[in-house]
C-alpha cells in the first residue's frame, strides 16, 4: 500500500498506566501516548478508552489514505450481524485436503522459501523512476518474473499470463461457466527501498528472505510479497490437485503500488477494462486490513472506505529587496500567519449514522461483552436518535484523539521553503499541507475550506488569492500574492464505500470466518471472531480500481502480531504459520467463490 503508512501492522503500546495512544506514522513507525486525559477518570472516558483500544487495533493498522458517499440504501439498518462461516460444499473434499497438505512439513518450507526467493529479488522502486521500458531501474522486475515462472510451473501452465506495461502482471484462471461474474486477486511487485543507513539496525539482512524456524526476514515479507507468493501459492497448491474452476479468477500484481500505482494498476486498469468491462469483478480483494485479538474476541477488519487525499501547495509571492528596509512583514511572515490561522482551524470529525466509524462501533456495542452497558446503550441509541448520535460524537472528539484521525479529514503542514539570502526579501516562499479527505468528505469541498480559512489573512495582509484557480481580490492591486494548488497532481477523492449489507460482504465475512475456524493456531479456532467493516487511511493501487467492481476489499489475511515491526521500516518480517494462514485465506475464498451464489 502506499502505506506510505503501513497498513498491515497493529502497533501495541503498554504502560503502567490505562491508556494508550497508538499510532501508525507514515512509514510504518509506531509512537504511543500518554493521554492526558486518562486520570480525569469519568466513566465516560473509561468507556471510550476501552472502544478507543479496540479501535485503534482495528483501525489503525491500516495504512495510508480515502473515499466517497456511502450509499443511502444502507442507511440505519446495520447492526453488525454476523454472516454464518462459509465452507464450499461440492469442493469440500478438496479443501480437506488442502488441509492435510498445508499441515505437512514439506508444503510449509516450500512455501516459506517460495516467500524468502521472492524476497531475494530486490524489487525497490523510487519515486523519481521514468517509464517502464525507458529507465531500466525497473527491469529488476525480469528477474521477479522468472523467479515466478520456475516457482509457480502449474500457474503458468494453466492460467493464461498478460504483461502490461512492460512489468505489471495480469493472470487469467477462465473458469468454465463464463455466465458467473470472474473475482479479482491483487497485490503489488514492488518494496519500498531500504535505508541504508539503517542496515545494521536488521536482525536478518533486509533481503535476505531468511526464515529461522518462526519468522521469514526481510522487505517486503509483509507489505506485499506476501500478497503476491501468498495467492500465487494458493492457486499453485489447487492446481497441483487438478482444480477445474467454474468461475473465472484473475490474479493481478501491481509495479509501483508504494508511490501511487501511477504505471502498474492504471495499466492493469486499463487492460482488465478492455478485456471484461466495467463492473465486471464480483468481488476484489487487495491487501490491507488484518485481523486481531481484544477483549477475548478476534475481530476481523476488511476496509470498506479508503480516505481521500490532497497535498496542498501554499506559495506566497512578494516584492523582493534589500533587507535594510522590510516591511513589517516578509512572505515568510506572512506564510507563518497564514500556517497558524490552517492550524487554529482544524477539521471537525462527524459521525454520521452511515458512515463507517459508526459502523465499527456498532459492531462493538453488538458483540463485545467487555463493553460498558453506557457506552452500549448510546451507541445503540444513536442509531434513531439524533441527540444520542450527537452526544456520542461530541464524546468522541472531546475524548478520542483516534477518532479525528481515524473518521475526520487531516491536516499536516509537512514541508517549507523560501528565501535565498540574508540581505534578500524573499519573493517567494511556499508550505505542503497533505490531507486525508474523511469518507464523507470530497476534494472540492477541502479546498472550499482551505480557501475559506486563509482568505481573510490574505487580504489582511493585502495580498490577493488563487485558491484552485478561484481568484480573489484584486491581482494587479494588491501587494502580493497567495496561491494554493495541488503540489504534485494527484488529488484524490474519497473511494466509494463498498457495500457493508448484501451478498458480496457476506461472502467475504464468511470467507474469513471459515478461515479463521480451520486454523492451525488454537487461539484463533477457540476464540469467537467478529467482522467489523474496516477504514482505510492510506491509499492502495485499489485507487485505480474503483470502476471495476463496487466490493472492494482491502483485506490482508493477518494477525497483527504476524508482522515483526510494520511495513516500510526496519525488521520488515513475517510470522511463517502467519503466511499459511494467508494461503489458506485464499483457497477457501477461491473454492468457496467458485459454487458460492452469494457472488
Ligand atoms: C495594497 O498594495 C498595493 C500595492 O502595493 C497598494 O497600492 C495599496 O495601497 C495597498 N492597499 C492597502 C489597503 O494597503
Ligand atoms: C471511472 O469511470 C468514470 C467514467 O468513465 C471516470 O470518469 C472515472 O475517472 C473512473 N474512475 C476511476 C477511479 O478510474
Ligand atoms: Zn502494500
Amino acid at each position: 500500500m502506499t502505506w506510505h503508512s503501513a497498513q498491515d501492522v497493529t502497533c501495541t503500546c503498554k504502560t503502567a498506566d490505562s491508556y494508550n495512544v497508538t499510532e501508525k506514522g507514515e512509514h510504518g513507525a509506531c509512537r504511543c501516548d500518554k493521554s492526558s486525559r486518562v486520570n480525569e477518570g469519568t466513566r465516560w472516558i473509561l468507556h471510550l478508552v476501552i472502544v478507543t483500544f479496540a479501535l485503534l487495533y482495528l483501525g489503525l493498522r491500516l495504512y495510508t489514505s480515502p473515499p466517497s458517499k456511502i450509499l443511502e440504501s444502507q442507511a440505519d439498518e446495520f447492526l453488525c450481524q454476523q454472516a454464518a462461516p462459509i465452507t464450499p460444499s461440492k469442493n469440500k473434499g478438496l479443501l480437506e485436503d488442502l488441509d492435510d497438505i498445508f499441515a505437512t512439513r514439506d508444503f510449509q518450507l516450500k512455501a516459506y522459501e517460495s516467500l524468502g526467493g521472492a524476497i531475494r529479488i530486490p524489487t525497490q522502486t523510487w519515486d523519481d523512476y521514468g517509464r517502464p521500458g525507458e529507465d531500466s531501474r525497473w527491469d529488476v522486475l525480469g528477474k521477479l518474473h522468472e523467479y515466478l515462472e520456475s516457482r509457480f510451473p502449474f500457474v503458468h501452465a494453466k492460467l493464461s499470463k498478460t504483461v502490461v506495461n512492460h512489468y505489471a502482471l495480469v493472470y487469467s484462471w477462465k473458469g468454465k461457466d463464463a455466465s458467473l461474474k470472474p473475482v479479482l486477486l491483487t497485490a503489488h511487485q514492488d518494496v519500498v527501498p531500504v535505508e541504508p543507513l539503517t542496515l545494521d539496525q536488521w536482525v536478518q539482512p533486509p533481503f535476505s528472505g531468511y526464515f529461522d524456524g518462526e519468522w521469514i526476514w526481510g522487505r517486503g515479507s509483509c507489505d506485499d510479497k506476501s500478497g503476491l507468493i501468498g495467492s500465487l501459492t494458493a492457486v499453485e497448491a489447487l492446481l497441483e490437485q487438478g482444480f477445474e474452476p467454474t468461475r473465472s479468477f484473475v490474479l493481478a500484481y501491481g509495479i509501483d503500488e508504494e508511490r501511487g500505482g501511477i504505471e502498474g494498476a492504471t495499466a492493469i486498469r486499463d487492460h482488465l477494462l478492455s478485456a471484461y468491462g466495467p463492473d465486471s469483478f464480483s468481488l476484489l480483494v487487495d491487501e490491507g486490513g488484518g485481523y486481531g485479538e481484544e477483549n477475548g474476541i478476534i475481530w476481523s477488519q476488511p476496509a470498506v472506505a479508503e480516505k481521500g487525499q490532497l497535498n496542498v501547495r501554499m506559495e506566497v509571492d512578494t516584492p523582493g529587496g534589500h533587507s535594510s528596509r522590510p516591511p513589517a512583514h516578509t512572505g515568510i511572515g506572512i506564510l507563518a500567519s497564514l500556517i497558524t490561522e490552517l492550524e487554529a482551524n482544524p477539521h471537525i470529525p462527524h459521525l454520521y449514522r452511515d458512515g463507517t466509524y459508526y459502523k465499527q462501533l456498532q459492531c462493538h456495542a453488538e458483540h463485545d461483552s467487555q463493553l460498558p452497558a453506557t457506552m452500549r446503550r448510546i451507541i445503540k441509541e444513536a442509531r434513531e436518535n439524533d441527540v444520542a448520535l450527537k452526544q456520542l460524537e461530541t464524546e468522541l472528539i472531546a475524548s478520542l484523539p483516534a477518532f479525528k484521525h481515524i473518521a475526520g479529514t487531516t491536516q499536516a503542514v509537512d514541508v517549507i521553503a523560501g528565501g535565498v539570502k540574508v540581505n534578500a526579501l524573499p519573493e517567494q516562499a511556499h508550505v505542503i499541507v497533505n490531507h486525508r479527505i474523511a469518507d464523507y468528505s470530497s476534494v472540492k469541498e477541502l479546498q472550499a475550506h482551505f480557501a475559506d480559512v486563509v482568505w481573510p489573512v490574505a487580504e489582511h495582509f493585502n495580498l490577493s488569492l488563487d485558491a484552485f484557480g478561484t481568484l480573489y481580490g484584486d491581482k494587479s492591486a494588491a501587494a502580493g500574492h497567495v496561491q494554493l494548488s495541488d503540489a504534485f497532481g494527484n488529488a484524490l477523492n474519497p473511494a466509494p464505500v463498498t457495500p457493508t449489507s448484501g451478498d458480496a460482504y457476506e461472502f467475504i465475512s464468511g470467507t474469513i470466518l471459515a478461515t479463521l475456524k480451520r486454523s492451525f493456531r488454537e487461539r484463533e479456532s477457540k476464540m469467537r471472531a467478529v467482522v467489523a467493516p474496516g477504514l482505510s487511511l492510506g491509499n492502495t493501487d485499489t485507487r485505480h480500481y474503483w470502476n471495476l467492481t463496487r466490493h472492494i476489499f482491502r483485506y490482508g489475511h493477518q494477525d497483527s502480531r504476524d508482522c515483526y515491526n510494520g511495513a516500510h521500516t526496519v525488521n520488515e518480517a513475517k510470522r511463517a504459520t502467519g503466511f499459511l494462514e494467508m494461503i489458506r485465506f485464499f483457497d477457501l475464498l477461491i473454492l468457496s467463490a467458485d459454487e458460492s451464489s452469494l457472488l
